[in-house]
């Protein structure tokens, strides 16, 4: 029997520890730190590039115009180029449409070349999971990868920096932009952020298969009011701190280059517009180099929010506070020399902002490397070794809800219907904001089921029921059902429901898919719901009468291949929910990291925090997830019962695989104060780490408590170990699990 030990995620025999001191001491002897950027050298050429500028160059360099949805240029993009009045393009993209237009630029009088930028969130023409599903994997590797194919896939078509990650928290589910982030809690989305920043950059963005990242939506624009994109925010400044800005602080600590202003008014003033975040917070308190870009004509919305007048106030207000590059509205541009003639703008706040944008354009390496490789485009895309990690992401993304033991389905199978237009839809799986995705390209869940099942398994498929379908007639649906073995009902979210601008005020199963799977029901077979989403949806009606509940998100490219794998059980479900999964939309906003409040919620306790027509537990809660193995955890241990402020201490529990299948479980610790000088949630996840165990495998896993894991911010929001008891667990979700305290003394 292995035995190994895993410390932070790390496994660690004899042989490799001996391996890991080896080369730690070569490295000290030999290299020179990985991705050295010359920093020195990059200012230099900088201020010497930014003392002949004339003004129309200075503002041209701050102004980010759109091109065509399908990638095409704009001829103004041309002209503008030659006078080197253009900075960045969003959206124009492949190898020779991107040099046609970095040749114009390059023929302007200082050669300044133009930053191409795209959406590049989940992959771009090789479609990963969307950012939520692979969060779910809890495997910050996978993650990494996801976002270092898709950098690899952007630059060989011309792209150099992507408006990804986002960072956003996000606790309520009805706000559409849930999908595009790392779910509810802070330390599991600092962990994605640096994952996905370090994916994009590698240590230094000019190297090949590298671009620059975009930390976004700074700040809080996931606390919407009514889960309503674009709504209004009102956050504490504790909340802020605590819980929306490590993402981004994260994201800057793993050299982000570029942040992106939020659409939302935050506390009565605009992200756009707000020098505390912008300056303050970003600038004074971070320290941040790079610079930052205004959400798609958010400068010019700051009139609808109403702090500005007209485009030249708006301008005036978004440069002042720290907003650098103006994405495709034009006030910077049209506006500026007047408002330097009025002194409502400085010279010298002109120059930093264009400084920036240059110190970001040198790092990135377009001055020296300023075109695209119009010869190995097609190569990189698609490449096989892409779509193999990306199948690979999507099946550790995918999170077991339920199984009484439909799945993995049975080698005795002689048919299966596959129901539901999703399951033949090849959109939906590549959820919103699909890069240069191309539909045909997807591998939908019915081809994925029926290249599997191949010529042994008869599989048959209605596309009755869908998000979109009103239909109560299930008799196309009921009749494949009653001649198959088993039922695979594929229901959730089209394309459009989740994203941005795609709020829901509900959280039910869209369409006529409840009815549809209650009529499935009836039929008396077993049926296996195949849920793709971009949210928790209302499923407790699923959880309570089916057999089996796979959630695999919008599981990209290779969709049909990934579900096979799990249904088939070629591969184990090991992902854990990112989120707690609401019972009903009533009770959003809704996180386990919520505070205790004075009257705790007791069911059997009429004035306490709860509601008269609910149970305010979560359908499945935040880090669950099942396995077609079993693991038990015993052996709890707390290498230390008292430690001092600035001590530390390791937590760990013994892992074991008591089941005849190898798979993945997620461990994770939580902690929790009971007595603070500010109210602390009743659990805080402060480490996990996901592993894979043979049958019979044992395993230690350990966890280090210190100064990071323990400390919050005091009533001065200083970052601080205080003195008391806390309790520790280490568990497989943020419910239930191994339990110990331990005080930190005075
Ligand atoms: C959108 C989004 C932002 C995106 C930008 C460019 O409105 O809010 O996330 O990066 O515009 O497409």
């Amino acid at each position: 029997m292995r035995f190994t030990k895993v410390i932070q995620g790390l496994e660690y025999t004899e042989v490799k520890l001996m391996k890991i001191i080896i080369a730690v001491l070569a490295a000290a002897v030999f290299c020179a730190p990985a991705g050295a950027v010359d920093q020195a050298g990059i200012e230099r050429r900088v201020n010497a590039l930014l003392s002949r500028m004339t003004l129309e160059e200075k503002l041209g360099q701050l102004q980010q115009l759109a091109g065509e949805a399908n990638g095409d240029l704009h001829p103004e993009h041309l002209v503008l180029a030659k006078k080197g009045a253009l900075g960045s393009t969003l959206h124009v993209r492949g190898a020779a449409r991107v040099n046609e237009l970095q040749k114009a630029a390059l023929a302007s009088r200082l050669k300044i070349p133009l930053l191409f930028s795209f959406d590049v969130i989940h992959g771009y023409r090789t479609i990963f999971p969307v950012p939520l599903a692979e969060t779910a994997s809890w495997d910050t590797d996978i993650v990494r990868e996801a976002a270092s194919v898709a950098a690899a896939e952007s630059r060989a078509a011309g792209i150099r920096w992507t408006f990804a990650p986002m960072v956003d928290i996000a606790r309520d589910p009805r706000w559409g932009r849930i999908v595009e982030g790392s779910g509810e809690d802070t330390w599991l989305g600092s962990a994605m952020a640096r994952a996905r920043v370090n994916g994009f950059q590698g240590a230094d963005y000019s190297a090949p298969g590298k671009i620059a990242a975009c930390a976004k939506h700074w700040a809080a624009y996931g606390a919407a009011e009514g889960g309503r994109d674009y709504n209004s925010t009102d956050v504490s400044e504790r909340t802020l701190r605590e819980i929306y800005f490590p993402p981004f602080k994260a994201a800057l600590e793993e050299g982000v280059a570029t942040f992106m202003s939020a659409f939302n008014d935050l506390n009565g003033v605009p992200a756009t517009a707000n020098r505390w975040l912008m300056t303050d917070i970003l600038r004074k308190e971070w320290g941040f180099q790079g610079f930052v870009v205004s959400d798609y004509t958010a400068v010019d919305e700051l009139i609808n929010h109403g702090i500005a007048a007209d485009g030249a106030e708006a301008a005036a207000k978004a440069l002042t506070a720290g907003v650098d590059m103006e994405m495709v509205s034009r006030s910077y541009n049209s506006e500026g020399a007047r408002l330097l003639k009025e002194k409502r703008i400085s010279p010298a706040q002109l120059d930093e902002a264009v400084r920036r944008v240059l110190r970001v354009k040198f790092r990135a390496g377009i001055f020296d490397s300023p075109l695209a490789d119009e010869k190995e485009e097609a190569d990189v895309l698609l490449a096989p070794a892409h779509l193999k990690a990306a199948r690979n992401a999507a099946v550790r993304s995918f999170v077991l809800l339920k199984n009484d033991g439909a799945l993995p389905l049975s080698g005795a199978l002689s048919s299966i219907a596959v129901i539901g237009a999703l399951a033949a839809d090849k959109e939906a799986p590549l959820g919103p904001w699909v890069g240069d995705g191309r539909a045909r390209d997807t591998v939908d869940i019915l081809r994925g089921l029926r290249e599997r099942a191949g010529a042994g398994i008869k599989v048959s498929y209605s596309p009755v029921g869908g998000p979109l379908d009103k239909s109560t007639d299930f008799s196309g649906a009921l009749e494949a059902a009653r001649g198959a073995d088993a039922v695979i009902a594929v229901v959730g979210e089209n394309q459009e429901m989740s994203g941005e601008a795609s709020s829901r005020s509900s959280l039910a199963l869209p369409g006529n898919q409840l009815e549809l799977l209650k009529a499935l029901r009836a039929a008396g077979k077993p049926v296996i719901a195949v849920l793709m989403n971009g949210r928790p949806l209302e499923i407790g009606w699923l959880a309570d009468n089916l057999s089996a509940v796979l959630e695999i998100w919008h599981p990209g490219t290779m969709a049909g291949g990934a579900v096979a794998d799990v249904l088939f059980g070629d591969a184990s479900p090991g992902g854990k929910l990112p989120f707690s999964w609401p019972r009903a939309t009533g009770q959003v906003p809704f996180y386990y990291n919520h505070r205790n409040t004075g009257r705790p919620a007791n069911p059997d306790a009429k004035y306490s925090s709860r509601y008269l027509d609910l149970a305010i537990t979560p359908q499945f809660p935040f880090g669950y997830g099942l396995s077609y193995s079993s693991f038990t955890l015993s052996g709890f241990e707390l290498s230390a019962s008292v430690i001092p402020a600035k001590g530390s201490l390791i937590a760990s529990a013994l892992l074991e695989n008591v089941s005849s299948r190898a798979g993945d479980e997620v461990v994770q610790l939580y902690i929790r104060r009971k007595a603070a000088s500010s109210t602390r949630p009743v659990r805080e996840l402060r480490g996990f780490t996901r592993v894979t165990l043979l049958p019979g495998e044992k395993r230690r896993i350990e966890f280090k408590l210190g100064h990071k894991e323990l400390g919050f911010l005091d009533e001065k929001f200083r970052f601080k170990v205080e003195p008391g008891e806390l309790t520790v667990w280490i568990s497989t979700s943020s419910e239930g699990g191994l339990t110990g305290s331990f005080r930190v003394s005075k």
